[in-house]
């Protein structure tokens, strides 16, 4: 019995988290920058991957690109940055941690 009631405590609290909204959460965002946009993109601006894209922090402060814009490029981003296929979760994620900060 107390096993059990145990197991269903700890399942019910490792769930919570999950049901968050649809908003971006930037923390998720940083790991899948981190993950999936860092071999193209450096961190900071005086760091280089490859040339030809802008470091994460250059484009967290490139007023141009706002969450809307963002949204557009990450879903569907043109030559020579590749279409990564990410989800619409995925991308609010990456919305919230690449935006710049108010
Ligand atoms: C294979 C390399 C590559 C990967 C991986 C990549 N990018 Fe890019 N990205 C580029 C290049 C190159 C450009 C510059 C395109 C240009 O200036 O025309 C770019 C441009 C951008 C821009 C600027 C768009 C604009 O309007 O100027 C954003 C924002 C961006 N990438 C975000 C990301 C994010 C977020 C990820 C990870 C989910 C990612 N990229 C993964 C190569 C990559």
């Amino acid at each position: 019995m107390r096993v059990g009631a145990f197991i269903a405590l700890s399942a019910m609290s490792a769930l919570t988290p999950c049901a968050a909204g649809a908003a971006g959460d930037s923390e998720r965002g940083r790991t899948i920058a981190e993950t999936w946009c860092v071999s193209c993109h450096a961190r900071q601006s005086d760091q280089t991957a490859i040339d030809a894209a802008p470091s994460l922090s250059a484009i967290q402060e490139r007023p141009d690109l706002t969450p809307d814009r963002l949204r557009t490029w990450l879903a569907d981003p043109h030559p020579p940055m590749p279409n990564l296929n990410l989800t619409r979760q995925e991308i609010e994620d990456l919305v919230a941690y690449l935006r710049r900060p108010d």
